[in-house]
């Protein structure tokens, strides 16, 4: 039967995080399959691209190379955004209505969250592109739900001596994201928003500005999972004298496609 087949957006990745982790780096290395020196981004830069051989899609499991389906499975966008504190409107417009966003890559220096000045902006913009995707989340009013949006941690340079380990990145920045989240609530509060001024909805506010489970406990990852994020931190570079190691993300990008 011959069924008409309607072109459809491809999936996209969004490459988000602070300035300096990689992000352009990764999306150079994935088109050229060589990495190249960069420069700051001042602004996005899309390209379409394949996963590489040897990382199957998990639509396509069941199926070979060379079929017309597997290969249709292995295209996708990246999109590189700037991480600049002064840029970052890029990235967190396509947040706004991600309609064919797939997952997001938040690439972070691993040498640098071992600091603390690299920790606390790479967990500020982690919390607020974690809640603007909750926010989605419980803002939708569709009865279907919208579908989920994963996220992946990259912990960019591990071939820095300085580096932080994977599982130690993913445990600072769940600790720094609480800071954030304690610090941005309080703001809230002394600006006076949900204090009684903004009649019934007092409290309201607050709570959609809250991440996570509420309580004194510390934010973690998994909290995401109510809101159909799941959060994994998988480590990799770019660069490096040894070569490059970015398998592991490649993998999470295949997982979703
Ligand atoms: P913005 O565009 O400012 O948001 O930064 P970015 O995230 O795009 O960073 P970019 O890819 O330009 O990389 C910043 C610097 O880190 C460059 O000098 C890269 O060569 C370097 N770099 C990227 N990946 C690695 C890596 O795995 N290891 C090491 N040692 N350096 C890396
Ligand atoms: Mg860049």
């Amino acid at each position: 039967v011959y069924r008409r087949v309607t072109p459809t957006a491809l999936p996209t990745f969004l490459l988000v995080g602070p300035s300096g982790a990689g992000k352009t780096a990764l999306l150079t290395l994935t088109e050229r399959k060589t990495v190249a020196p960069t420069h700051t981004s001042t602004s996005p830069l899309t390209i379409e691209t394949l996963l590489p051989d040897g990382f199957t899609p998990s639509s396509s499991q069941f199926r070979s190379p060379g079929d017309p389906a597997y290969e249709r499975a292995r295209r996708f966008l990246l999109v590189d955004t700037p991480g600049h504190g002064k840029l970052r409107h890029f990235a967190t417009a396509q947040l706004v209505n991600p309609t064919h966003v797939r997952g997001i890559v938040f690439v972070v220096d691993a040498a640098s969250i071992a600091e603390e000045a690299g920790l606390t902006e790479a967990a500020e913009y982690l919390h607020d592109v974690l809640l603007a995707l909750q926010k989605r989340y419980t803002g939708a009013r569709t009865s279907k739900g919208p579908k989920e949006i994963p996220v992946l941690i990259a912990a960019n340079k591990l071939d820095l001596f300085t580096a932080l380990p994977p599982h130690l990145v993913g445990r600072a920045l769940e600790k720094a994201v609480s800071e954030v989240r304690k610090s941005r609530a309080k703001g809230l509060k002394d600006s006076g928003v949900g204090m009684g001024m903004g009649g019934e909805d007092d409290g309201v506010d607050e709570e959609r500005e809250w991440l996570g489970e509420g309580g004194e406990g510390n934010f973690e990852f998994r909290h995401m999972e109510e809101v159909g994020t799941g959060v994994v931190v998988k480590g990799g570079n770019v660069l490096g004298g040894e070569g490059t190691d970015v398998q592991a993300w490649y993998e999470w990008i295949a997982e979703q496609l």
